[in-house]
Parts: C-alpha cells; structure tokens; sequence
C-alpha cells in the first residue's frame, strides 16, 4: 500500500534527496492545452470554469492524463480572495482581470468580512475534494493562494501593472489604510487555505508573482512577515501540511527566505542562477523551479541542456523539477514531454 509519505513530492519537500526529482508545471492546466481550450469553452468564461466544481476539476486532471506529474495544482485564481471580499472581478480576453479599485476608506469599508468568504469560495473546496478522491495514488494536490502583497497589487490598481506604482502610491500616501488591506487578505488566506487543506489539499503554495518589486525594509514588511504569519497560522492548525513559498524575482532575498518564513520549500523563479541557488538558498531544505518558460515554446537542445543543468545544479539536494514561472499559452505541448523525459533520463 502507498502511504502518503511515499510520494515524490512529499518527500522532496520533506528534504528527501531523490535519484529524479518530482515535477509538476505552474499554470499546467492552461490554453496551451487542446483540451483545455474544449473544456474552457463549455464552461463559457474562465471565471465561470473557476467555479464550475466538474469542470474545474476536469481540467485539473487533463496534464496529470497526458503528462503523469507528480502533482496536480487545484484550478482556480489568485484573484477569487479578493472577488470573495466583495469586489468585482472580471477578466477581459487578450488583457487580463480587472476589479473595482480600493483606493481610500470608503472602498475598503465596503469588503466583507473574512467569515462571509466561505460562501462564495465553496464551489472551490469542492473541486479540492473532488480532486482528492480521482487523483492517481501517487500524484500528490496543492492547493494556493495569493500572498498579500501580490493581491494586494491588483486590488488596489484594479488591474495588472508593470511596477506596480498604484500599490506603491497607497503605501507612501496612506500607510494605514495599505496595511489594514494587507492584514484582511493575510487573514482571508490562512481561512481560505485552511478550508482546502481539510478538504483535501496535500500541499499549499503562496504566490507572491509581486514580490521582486519590495525594495529595502519593505521586503521584510510586505512579502516576508505575512508569509511568516500565514505559514505560522496553517502549521499551528495542520503541522504536517507543506508550504512551497514563491517570493517572485525576490534575488538575494531568496537568502534565507525559507528560514525567516518556516516554509517547507522556496520556489526560484528563472533569473536566479541554479548553482548559485544551490551553495545559498538550497542549504536550508528544498528548492522548486526553475527552467525558463520560453522552453516550452521553443523546444530543441537549448530546452534539453537546460533542463540537465538544473537538475545536476541542485542534485545534491532535495528538488522539485518546475518552471520558473508559468507555461504560456503559445507553447507547444510536445515541448513539455521533452522535459519530463529528460529530466526523468538525466542521472
Ligand atoms: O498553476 C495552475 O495551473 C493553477 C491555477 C492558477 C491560475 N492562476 C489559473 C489561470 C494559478 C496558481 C494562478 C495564479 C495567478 N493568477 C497568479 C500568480 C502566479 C503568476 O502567474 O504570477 C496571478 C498573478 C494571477 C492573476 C491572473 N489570472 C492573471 C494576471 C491572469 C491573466 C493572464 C493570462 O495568462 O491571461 C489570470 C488568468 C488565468 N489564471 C488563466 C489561468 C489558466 C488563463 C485563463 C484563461 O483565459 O483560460
């Protein structure tokens, strides 16, 4: 019988070093994906596909049947904490979301309390335990969320932003009000990710895609002590549960991160160096990542020395195979079994 522990990507994050590394894929269900464009197009919008439990769960399992990763990741958005809040949240095609904006007192009085997120985010502790229960035995779920910051950033903005000045603005000009919006998604998560992980959830993963542009001090504040709070808040209630953390584009700051924050693994995005992640950030227990998506377009001999090097780079170490960031839409699916192949062929 296979017990939890067995699986690959348990025992990577419990600093197992492994002959191959588990490997899973951020955004592996996604429009790169013929059947995921079928599935996407029944369900209308992709909002829509986000709460629809079936369907959801559907394209959760589509790269586990083509591909067998180790782990599947739950299908839904960074963006439905906020939307469960109470603001609105749509998504226009070619451009990305779009939701009201919190820019003053008056915008941030009008959110919900943390106890009402539940009723909107049912749909989705659903597909958690639909997905616990037609999972292959030795593919391991995450969950995730958003990490403040990140969230952050697109309430306040209404939208994506390249340097992420609305956000940056608030906090110059009304510090107060900035960290009071911090601290209702920071308690929003550790509800949010407690739900998933008692509806089945194996592993969480906090995206902080943001958390490059935290400069000095702010690194601290705003990227490393809400992921300290909401790791410290789900191992308190679920100690055996892993936390992978993604502090995007964070450089240096990487340094230590897993240490400050009690997370279980550090995500690396692709600008970091593989053999110099392995001599500083690799020391304190797993790293995640980190070939450059691009490969997934491109394919060839580039994607394969790539992917070779990462893997001999943090082979000494515990390791889960991932991108550095997510797989795009443009890319070629044939792409993606090259690199399962080699890395499952390297040593
Ligand atoms: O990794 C997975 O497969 C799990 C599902 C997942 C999605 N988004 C599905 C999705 C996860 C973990 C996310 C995280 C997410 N969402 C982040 C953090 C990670 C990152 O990429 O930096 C952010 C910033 C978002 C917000 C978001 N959602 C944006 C900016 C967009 C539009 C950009 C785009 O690619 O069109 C989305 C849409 C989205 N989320 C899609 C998917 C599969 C594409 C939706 C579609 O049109 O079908």
């Amino acid at each position: 019988m296979t017990t939890a522990n067995q699986k690959k990507l348990l025992r990577a994050l419990a600093g197992e070093v492994q002959e191959v590394p588990p490997i899973w894929m951020m955004r592996q269900a996604g429009r790169y994906l013929p059947e995921y464009r079928a599935t996407r197009a029944e369900a209308g919008d992709f909002l829509s596909l986000c709460y629809n439990s079936d369907l959801a769960t559907e394209v959760t399992l589509q790269p586990i049947r083509r591909y067998g990763f180790d782990a599947a990741i739950l299908f839904a958005d960074i963006l439905l904490i906020p939307q469960a809040l109470g603001a609105d949240l749509w998504f226009v095609t070619g451009e990305g979301p779009r939701l009201s904006t919190i820019t003053t007192e008056a915008d941030f009085a009008k959110l919900g309390p943390v106890s009402d997120i539940h009723e909107t985010l049912n749909p989705i502790y659903q597909t958690v335990r639909n997905l616990s229960g037609a999972l292959p035995k030795d593919t391991t779920l995450i969950g995730f969320a958003g990490a403040p910051w990140t969230v952050a950033t697109y309430m306040i903005a209404g939208r994506g932003t390249p340097d992420q000045g609305p956000a940056h603005a608030l906090k110059a000009e009304n510090k107060a009000l900035f960290e009071a919006l911090l601290a209702r998604i920071t308690d929003a998560t550790i509800a949010y990710l407690s739900m998933q992980i008692e509806a089945g959830a194996e592993v969480v993963k906090i995206f902080d895609s943001w958390a490059g542009s935290l400069i000095g001090d702010d690194f601290e504040k705003y990227a490393l002590e809400p992921c300290r709070q909401i790791t410290a808040a789900l191992k308190a209630r679920h100690p055996n549960v892993p936390v992978i953390g993604f502090p995007r584009e964070a450089k240096e700051k990487y340094v230590g991160f897993a240490k400050a924050t009690g997370v279980d693994c550090v995500a690396l995005d692709n600008s970091v160096d593989p053999e110099w992640a392995a001599q500083h950030v690799q020391t304190d227990g797993c790293v995640q990542g980190n070939l450059a998506s691009r490969h997934m377009v491109t394919g060839g001999q580039e994607l394969v020395d790539d992917t070779r090097r990462i893997v001999q780079a943090f082979g000494k170490g515990a390791h889960v195979f991932n991108l550095g960031h997510g797989i795009t839409p443009d890319a070629n699916p044939d792409h993606v079994q090259l690199m399962i192949d080699t890395v499952r062929e390297t040593r």
